[in-house]
């Protein structure tokens, strides 16, 4: 057990008050997308412990470079990273994570900050309890002399208020979960981020960026579908958690790269007619054959759609990290 960690209690606090609002979440997010047509889920949904779990086999497939490729780019430049941020008058750095996840990767970045800074405080923000509990035990475990300051949020709904700090706060956004919203949805949320952080502070970025159709393809339709469980899982949490009835074996994963807009697009394809009852929101959907549900986009950047986009939110981009196929990247931005 970690002693500097929010207490228990807090935590079983935390969870059950976002057990009730994910549940609502999960009721409101059905009546928003599956009224209509081209009926829609947002990807959050994925997000329960399964899908948890199922993320993470996906992180390890050989067809989803993302993950193995932004982690080798971090193992190779955290100390630049780190040093790049900020000015030196402080040696505290904060390290605000959103969407941290079970944060895999982040441990390369805090190791890098504790061997460059005095003090290191790690604020992890998710969605998920779970994750950031394994977050956080190993982070601990690895670091401990590590502050922790874990939040369970959705951090586009409620975006982390930051506290002041005497020091820099590096706001980590890595993963490529930025690429899940439309451009105007990006904005908002960097937007949002940039009015929390003062000058001396940066924004660490994880984009991946657009590749040959094939790669792409591939990446979000394994052979040995572990996407398709993944993307299935939807229907499932739903059976689950609010007593739906989704025949899973009658929809099929569909992955397509939608060019005109730079997104991969995930689907649930129904493969026949069907109704589908959903009691806790008080619903009966009617599928017709091949009609889709559009469960996650995942937009691929350029240099210029990625400059453009920090450019709005407010930030200047001051360095950027790539693989040698230039498949990902990592960008340093600061304040304009
Ligand atoms: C976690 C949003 C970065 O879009 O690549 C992986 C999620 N979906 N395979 C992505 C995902 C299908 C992933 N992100």
């Amino acid at each position: 057990m970690n002693m500097n960690v929010t207490s228990d209690f807090q935590i079983f606090e935390e969870k059950s008050l976002a057990a009730l609002d994910a549940r609502e979440a999960l009721i409101d997010e059905v009546w928003r997308g599956l009224r209509k047509r081209p009926r829609s889920l947002r990807p959050w949904m994925f997000y329960d412990a399964e899908g948890s779990r199922l993320f993470e086999c996906i992180t390890t497939l050989p067809e989803y470079y993302p993950t193995r490729t932004e982690r080798d780019i971090l193992a190779s430049y955290a100390q630049a990273i780190v040093t790049a941020t900020g000015s030196d008058y402080s040696r505290r750095l904060r390290l605000l994570e959103l969407g941290a996840g079970t944060a895999a990767k982040t441990g390369i970045l805090l190791e890098a900050a504790t061997r460059l800074r005095s003090e290191v405080i790690y604020f992890p923000v998710d969605v998920s309890p779970d994750a950031l509990d394994e977050a956080c035990d190993s982070i601990g475990c690895l670091l401990p002399d590590v502050q922790l300051q874990p939040m369970v949020a959705n951090y586009v709904t409620h975006p982390p208020k930051l506290e002041r700090f005497n020091g820099n706060t590096l706001a980590t956004y890595i993963g490529s979960s930025i690429g899940n919203f439309s451009p105007e949805e990006a904005r908002a949320i960097l937007r949002n981020l940039r009015s929390g952080l003062r000058a001396g502070d940066a924004l660490l970025l994880g984009t991946d960026m657009v590749k040959d159709m094939a790669t792409l393809v591939r990446a979000y339709d394994d052979r040995d579908g572990v996407t398709a469980a993944f993307n299935l899982n939807i229907l499932h949490r739903l059976n689950r958690e609010l007593g739906a009835n989704f025949d899973t074996g009658c929809f099929r994963h569909r992955a397509r790269w939608n060019r005109a807009e730079s997104r991969i697009e995930m689907h649930l394809e129904s493969t026949r007619d069907q109704c589908v009852d959903i009691p806790a929101a008080e619903l009966s959907i009617q599928f017709a054959a091949s009609e889709t549900i559009h469960t996650e986009s995942s937009y691929k950047f350029t240099q210029k759609t990625l400059g453009a986009l920090l450019d709005d939110a407010g930030f200047t981009i001051k360095q950027t990290w790539t693989d040698p196929r230039r498949w990902y990247a990592l960008t340093l931005a600061g304040l304009q």
